[in-house]
């Protein structure tokens, strides 16, 4: 932001994840910054902002809380309080914001609406049909008889979607999400849609209404175990750049897959600002889109903050203040790799309260990893794990072998009962 320099600013994070963890830490980097306020943050957020306890689902109390501070941008971590229309209260009240609006972040809020949308502005997505009733939608399942997705349209943490190896694997997911509404009423309709086969990527840009910029590629891992097995997690690691994502395949999934969707909510009248992040299966080398969020993944994100090179601050003051002219985001030209420590029976039933040690030691046994908190609480001079994924040890290198050592030795010097790690993040790009 020429010409802004003079005048340090405060910026409000929110969130409590590693992904906010990571972006409080570039964002304190940033000469543009004065202070960084972090809503409520967690216990590692604490050494590069001042946590506030107002949870991200009070929109009156954050916006309270950044009109109190006069802070110059709020930056908002995750989807629901941007589905909640947070963006929304936050410019009411004049004061910028980094991400969607509510209509705009409904493209994340309702899997039904997304896949209308790529329906209508032709965007390549797996053939669906939409449901709203459990008997329809069963026998809907048993006719067709083979593989299927089932999706919950609302928001469900990460785990309304289902792939069905047979009918009677779709049926139970049905019955889950429209009988037993295991989430609520983001199972009161489903999307039912055909299985892609390919390799998984997530792209990510960021926009400002009318212009976009295009961040690195990353790749996450989804299931708990090595080799892509056990259940879907939020994400157990990630690296970026995935070498899937070769130039040719960037160009397709910007001309296909960004584009149109940006261009068609600023025809819906959703026009979208801040950052979109794309799901997309390569199938034979042509980009599939799985889903869009409307915000950072986590871990990617993590991944790509070790990767980036600069300030941050522009880019997300550009796109609140609707302007990324002269904005040009950019990755060290190496990789980088992050892997998350899991709690004791995640994803399913989460043990808290286990002692974490080992933190101390990573500063000297793996210089220059970064450890960014997640689910952690502190506890007088102790740290205990407080929640599903507790830490993201991430590192950056020229090669991605060099990442990978290096955040793999400081994840080793980190010890708490139960810590559940997957040992061959990267693994399609380290054995290609
Ligand atoms: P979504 O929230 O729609 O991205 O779905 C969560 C995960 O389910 C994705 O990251 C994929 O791993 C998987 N998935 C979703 N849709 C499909 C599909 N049509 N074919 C295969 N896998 C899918
Ligand atoms: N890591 C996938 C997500 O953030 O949705």
């Amino acid at each position: 932001m020429p010409g802004s320099i003079a005048v340090r600013m405060k910026v409000l994070v929110v969130g409590s994840g590693a992904r906010e963890h990571a972006l409080a830490w570039r964002i304190s980097e940033s000469p543009l910054v004065s202070e960084v306020l972090c809503a409520p943050g967690n216990a590692g957020t604490s050494a590069v902002a001042t946590n506030v306890a107002v949870d991200v689902g009070d929109v009156r109390g954050l916006v309270a809380l950044a009109k109190k501070h006069k802070v110059g941008l709020v930056v908002v971590g995750p989807e629901a309080p941007l589905v909640a229309g947070l963006v929304d209260a936050l410019e009411a009240a004049g004061i910028p914001a980094f991400g969607p609006s509510r209509d705009a972040a409904e493209l994340e809020g309702s899997k039904v609406l997304s896949k209308e949308l790529m329906a209508k502005y032709g965007v390549p997505t797996a053939a669906f049909r939409v449901f709203d009733d459990p008997d329809a939608a069963t026998a809907y399942v048993r006719e067709c008889a083979r593989p299927l997705v089932v999706k919950a349209d609302g928001l469900a943490g990460g785990k309304g979607v289902v792939v069905a190896g047979d009918a009677d694997e779709a049926v139970a997911a049905i019955d889950a999400m429209m009988r037993e509404r295991v989430f609520g009423d983001a199972g009161r309709r489903v999307v039912i849609e055909e299985v892609l086969r390919g390799e998984e990527v997530s792209y990510h840009v960021v926009s400002d209404g009318l212009r976009y910029v295009a961040l690195a590629a990353a790749q996450d891992h989804k299931r708990l175990g090595d080799g892509d097995t056990g259940p879907n997690t939020g994400g157990m690691g990630a690296y970026s750049p995935p070498p899937i994502v070769t130039p040719e395949v960037e160009q397709k999934i910007l001309a296909r897959v960004i584009e149109p969707m940006l261009a068609g909510l600023r025809e819906e009248r959703r026009t979208f600002r801040g950052a979109l992040f794309a799901g997309v299966m390569i199938v034979d080398g042509e980009p599939w889109t799985l889903e869009y969020n409307v915000r950072f993944g986590d871990p990617e994100c993590e991944a790509l903050m070790a990767r980036f090179d600069g300030d941050l601050v522009p880019l997300l003051l550009g796109s609140a203040n609707k302007d990324l002219s002269g904005v040009t985001p950019r990755f060290g030209a190496g990789a980088s790799l992050c892997v998350v420590l899991a709690a004791a029976g995640y994803p399913v039933r989460v043990r808290s309260g286990d002692l974490i040690t080992g933190l101390d030691r990573v500063a000297t046994e793996a210089p220059g990893a970064r450890v960014f908190h997640a689910g952690t609480k502190r506890d007088g001079d102790e740290l205990h794990t407080n929640g599903g994924r507790v830490l993201t040890v991430c590192a950056a290198g020229a090669t991605l072998d060099d990442a990978a050592e290096l955040a793999y030795r400081a994840a080793d010097v980190i010890a708490f009962d139960g810590k559940q790690v997957r040992r061959d993040i990267g693994f399609r790009a380290r054995t290609r």
